[in-house]
């Protein structure tokens, strides 16, 4: 491990974190062949298609990418060829809350983290540095090493734990200012001598004050940590939102005054119709299936009601919907944003998904708008809600849903405009439907807003 010079590194997994990180690493070190690899050849197709059909959305990367594809950055599905060729091995693999088995619907499944350890340990021929980048539980970097070892007794592979705290929709953004890059490895000297030499690639763009060197388990807590307490955030602004209905007091201007306090700060207080996204839910169930493996149930049951507020919340805007339509007439409603958040083509977890399954459940008609999401997307993310009931409760079909390519388009004619996504466009439009604007950001009167 001693002296090694990182001169290739690969990604495996070209998705929402691995495509923007290794974009910026490879423009900001030039001096660095950086490959994104990914078992599915479709994406790898698309990252090296059209710049305006990549596989993820995020403002300013289409441009990194013009500029450095294929000089020091390639995208291929050639996997073990590049493990092969590099000193330096990111995993950016998917790691969703398992659905079956010990833990399920709780912990997260890192059968995916499993078999590209494997992989990378059946193929390597040199020692190498493998670096989790994927969210993934405290104490997986061991089991990656078990993996590692049970497959590949020749290799020295030190294993680092260097979290993504890149959000997306401002990712680019994110990895140029990181507010901080936390690199946790071994105290060993081979650990150290790892941890410096991602140290020294960061150091190309970040100064070294916000590079935090820590041991693998602490940086792995710290992850599930920070985003337990960013989504902490939101359910608390979001509970509070329902007293405010109740007593007549204004969500957004209670959370600028509580936010004017330094020690509280203005960030993260924005109410809504509950947070999505591949991390929130996903990190926080973590934590309570980590908590109740240790027998806290105290503190389980703290961070379980992070995620009961956030189902709660979205429960409470098809409950408003409702009250709109008192005479029992299933009437159209038209949603507008299906991505969880403005600016990425992700709607992973997007509270959009559960509240129009709930409407659909309930017979009402939607009509559905979002600038970036696919068409294809969110059909996909309809029926694989709706085949988890054991009767589903609906079929889709060109009656009770319409998906629609204009704002303009998919608001005629309906009688409830439901906001979900804060996308800069739903600002501005005229309509005589009743609005419920969940994210507060519609100029015009408004029926209902959090
Ligand atoms: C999050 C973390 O912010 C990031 O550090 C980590 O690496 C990955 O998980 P992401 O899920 O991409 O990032 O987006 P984020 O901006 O955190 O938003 C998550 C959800 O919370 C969105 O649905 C958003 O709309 C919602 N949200 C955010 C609110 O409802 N209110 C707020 O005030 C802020
Ligand atoms: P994230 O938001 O964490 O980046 P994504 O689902 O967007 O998650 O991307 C993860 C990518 O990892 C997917 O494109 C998937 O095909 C890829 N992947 C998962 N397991 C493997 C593996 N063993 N080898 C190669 N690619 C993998």
């Amino acid at each position: 491990m001693s002296n090694m010079k990182i001169k290739n590194i690969c990604c495996i997994g070209a998705g929402y974190v691995g495509g923007p990180t290794m974009a910026v690493i490879a423009l900001k070190c030039p001096h660095i062949n950086v490959t994104v690899v990914d078992m599915n050849k479709e994406k790898i197709k698309k990252w090296n298609g059209d710049l305006e059909h990549l596989p993820v959305y995020e403002p300013g990367l289409k441009e990194i990418i013009a500029q450095v594809r294929n000089k020091n950055l390639f995208f291929s599905d050639k996997i073990d060829e590049s493990i092969q060729k590099s000193e330096m091995i990111f995993m950016a693999v998917n790691t969703p809350t398992k659905v079956e088995g010990k833990g399920a619907g709780m912990a997260a499944d890192l059968s995916f983290v499993e078999s590209c350890a494997k992989n990378i340990a059946l193929v390597s021929k040199k020692d190498k540095i493998v670096i989790e980048k994927s969210t993934l539980p405290v104490r997986t970097a061991e089991r990656i090493k078990a993996v590692l070892k049970k497959y590949n007794n020749e290799c020295h592979f030190e294993i680092l734990s260097n979290p993504e705290f890149l959000a997306e929709g401002s990712a680019i953004e994110d990895l140029f200012k990181s507010d901080r890059v936390l690199i946790g490895g071994d105290k060993t000297k081979s650990g150290q001598e790892a941890v410096k030499a991602l140290v020294n690639i960061y150091l190309n763009w970040i100064p070294l004050d916000k590079i935090i060197t820590t041991n693998v388990w602490s940086s792995e807590l710290s992850k599930l940590a920070s985003n337990a307490m960013l989504a902490q955030r939101i359910s608390s602004i979001n509970s509070l939102s329902a007293i405010c209905e109740k007593t007549g007091a204004d969500t957004i201007e209670v959370a600028k005054a509580v936010g004017m306090d330094h020690r509280i700060g203005s960030y993260f207080l924005s109410p809504s119709p509950g947070f999505g996204g591949s991390c929130f839910q996903k990190d926080i169930l973590n934590l309570v299936y980590l908590c109740e493996h240790y027998g806290l149930s105290e503190v389980a049951e703290f961070w379980l009601q992070v995620i009961k507020i956030n189902n709660y919340q979205r429960m409470r805007i098809v409950d408003k919907v409702e009250e709109l339509f008192k005479n029992g007439r299933k009437g159209r409603i038209t949603i507008l944003g299906w991505s969880f958040k403005k600016n990425t083509n992700d709607s992973r977890e997007s509270s959009s998904i559960y509240i129009s399954n709930s409407l659909l459940n309930m017979g009402y008609k939607l009509n559905i708008y979002d600038p970036k999401v696919a068409d294809e997307r969110i059909l996909d993310d309809l029926n694989s809600l709706n085949k988890l009931n054991n009767n589903p409760a609906y079929n889709l079909t060109s009656d009770n849903l319409q998906i629609y390519n204009s704002l303009n388009e998919s608001i005629k004619g309906t009688d409830v405009i439901l906001i979900l996504t804060e996308w800069d466009e739903f600002k501005n439009f005229e309509s005589d439907a009743k609005i419920i604007d969940t994210r507060n950001i519609y100029n015009g009167n408004k029926y209902f807003k959090l």
